[in-house]
């Protein structure tokens, strides 16, 4: 007994906290509420032979399996023991993960998989395989039922990394964490290409580069603090609504909604200071800060009610979207509408980034995402428009015509197919070359247009939006939205599942 809790013995613990890293019993523990960690098959042991390997013990087989709570929210966790033969991941460490994963499933409660390995288990060939295609398997038929959430705190090699892209959270952790398909040697091998573990697949590529993390730590100590946060905002399943809290009203003295939008229409701002103008107590939890930051994804709260934030940035790029901002927004709007959270949105963007590079990415399916995920959502949707609702962006951006519940746009709102000043150069070509002087009827024709279309009032005249607001209004028109939208519960069509364009 008193050796399985010990893990890889001596050395191997001090190696591990020579690399500034917790155990895998300390990382449990100080994630959950004290005491209340149950471990489970801590007993078990691998039944390999080959290479020697029937003359090894490895303690628990390198992973610690259990329940327990937090913040009272209770939770089913596994951690990778990387003292024990590097936390490889052999036949029976594998069955003890995919037996905690079904208990989540089973008891509808989320996962958490703490991952500190160096992946498949040699000496086990296909058996290690065997196991990940089992931990993928559920890791996808738990997908919108539990929240699942990935912690990489070590090495996270090869197709292990596909557990963690399964799920809804990826927590990463400066100079620790460390993910990718083929390691520095592989990539040497093959293209002669030199670059260093963390320049590979380090925290911070990771949080910036590849958007394959949402959360990203200064050290374990913080990413448990984020995980915490987290646990406050989402519920424990797709049955459940997220825990409320007490009704707090923003901190408007700190940000006053009318003061945030410049009065220049191309003069940028932070959209993150209007969700904190709207959101309980000013409070916002922002999902991937530092990837496609030109829009912003997250979580706060209205009247005490979890909500999920989804706003353009016209800091970044003028908050277009793009392949990487689709792709951020689109999985989020899922995310929330599997787990009863209400979406608010928030629109100022000139449209679709235009390129080559765009292009020959695929911005039209990765694009399209966004217009899937808002179509089929069902939970309740509030826009507001800001200033710009240009061509795709503004149906893309959860418009009337993709089922947002309300429309709401401020007065400054442009709501047209493009810009006044693209506009006016295609539809007045000819007036503006004929003219005696063509620069001036140039602007007149770009006020002309300004006038007619860059304006919230033709929308209102179709009922494509419900109502013009001003700004100071803003959170008692989406309290009140959410609120009368509370009960809303709304069925699509019968199938057995769509096809979004992944
Ligand atoms: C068996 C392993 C192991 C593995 C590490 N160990 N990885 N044992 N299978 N995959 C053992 C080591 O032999 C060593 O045992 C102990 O764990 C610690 O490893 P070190 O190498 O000493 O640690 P370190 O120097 O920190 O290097 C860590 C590492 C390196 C970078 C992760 O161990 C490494 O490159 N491992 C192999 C990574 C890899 O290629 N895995 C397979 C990926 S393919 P002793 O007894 O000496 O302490 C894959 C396919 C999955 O995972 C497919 C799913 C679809």
């Amino acid at each position: 007994m008193q050796s399985a809790f010990k893990g890889g013995g001596e050395a191997a613990i001090e190696k591990q906290v020579a690399m500034g890293k917790m155990t895998a019993r300390e990382r449990i523990v100080s994630l959950l509420d004290p005491n209340s960690f149950h471990e489970y098959d801590l007993f078990v042991e691998h039944a390999a032979k080959d290479f020697d390997m029937d003359k090894k013990f490895l303690p628990g087989d390198g992973v610690i399996t259990g329940t327990g709570t937090i913040s009272g929210f209770p939770v089913c966790i596994y951690a990778q023991d990387f003292t024990v033969a590097g936390g490889s991941l052999g036949l029976m460490h594998a069955r003890k993960i995919t037996k905690i994963m079904d208990h989540a499933l089973k008891l509808k409660v989320p996962i958490i998989g703490i991952n500190d390995s160096g992946g498949a288990r040699i000496q086990e060939g296909v058996n290690s395989l065997a196991g990940y295609g089992e931990i993928f398997y559920r890791n996808t038929k738990a997908s919108g039922v539990i929240p699942q959430i990935s912690v990489i705190l070590g090495p996270c090699a090869g197709g292990a990394v596909y557990s963690p892209a399964l799920t809804d959270f990826v927590f990463v952790v400066d100079k620790i964490s460390k993910m990718f398909i083929t390691g520095p040697e592989v990539i040497k091998s093959v293209l002669g290409e030199e670059i260093s573990m963390e320049d590979l697949g380090g925290a911070k590529v990771h949080s910036e580069i590849s958007g394959n993390a949402h959360f990203f730590s200064e050290s374990e100590y913080e990413c448990f603090q984020q995980i915490k946060t987290l646990f406050t905002y989402i519920p424990w399943n797709n049955s459940k609504k997220a825990d409320p809290f007490p009704k707090k009203a923003p901190r408007s003295k700190v940000y006053d909604i009318e003061k945030i939008i410049p009065t220049d229409p191309r003069q940028p701002y932070d959209v993150r200071n209007i969700i904190k103008a709207v959101s309980d107590d000013s409070d916002f939890f922002e999902i991937q800060g530092s990837f496609a930051a030109n829009i912003v994804i997250g979580f706060g709260r209205i009247n005490g009610q979890t909500v999920g934030f989804v706003a353009n940035q016209p800091l970044v790029l003028a908050g277009v979207l793009d392949v990487d901002s689709s792709d951020k927004a689109a999985r989020f709007i899922r995310f929330c509408d599997s787990f009863n959270i209400p979406l608010v949105t928030f629109v100022d963007l000139p449209g679709y980034l235009p390129g080559i590079d765009q292009e020959y990415a695929g911005v039209i399916r990765h694009g399209a995402k966004v217009l899937y995920s808002y179509s089929e959502a069902t939970v309740p949707k509030t826009t507001v428009i800001l200033r710009k609702a240009y061509g795709g962006g503004y149906i893309a951006m959860c418009s009337r015509h993709l089922r947002a519940d309300f429309v709401f746009a401020w007065p400054t709102a442009e709501i047209a197919v493009m810009g006044p000043e693209g506009a006016a150069n295609i539809i007045f070509k000819h007036a503006i070359a004929n003219s005696d002087n063509p620069e001036e009827m140039r602007k007149r024709k770009i006020k002309e247009y300004r006038r007619k279309f860059a304006n919230p009032y033709v929308a209102a005249a179709h009922g494509y939006i419900d109502a013009v607001i001003e700004p100071a209004e803003t959170r008692k028109v989406v309290v009140h939205a959410l609120e009368i939208s509370s009960q809303k519960s709304e069925r699509g069509p019968k199938k057995k599942h769509g096809i979004p364009p992944f």
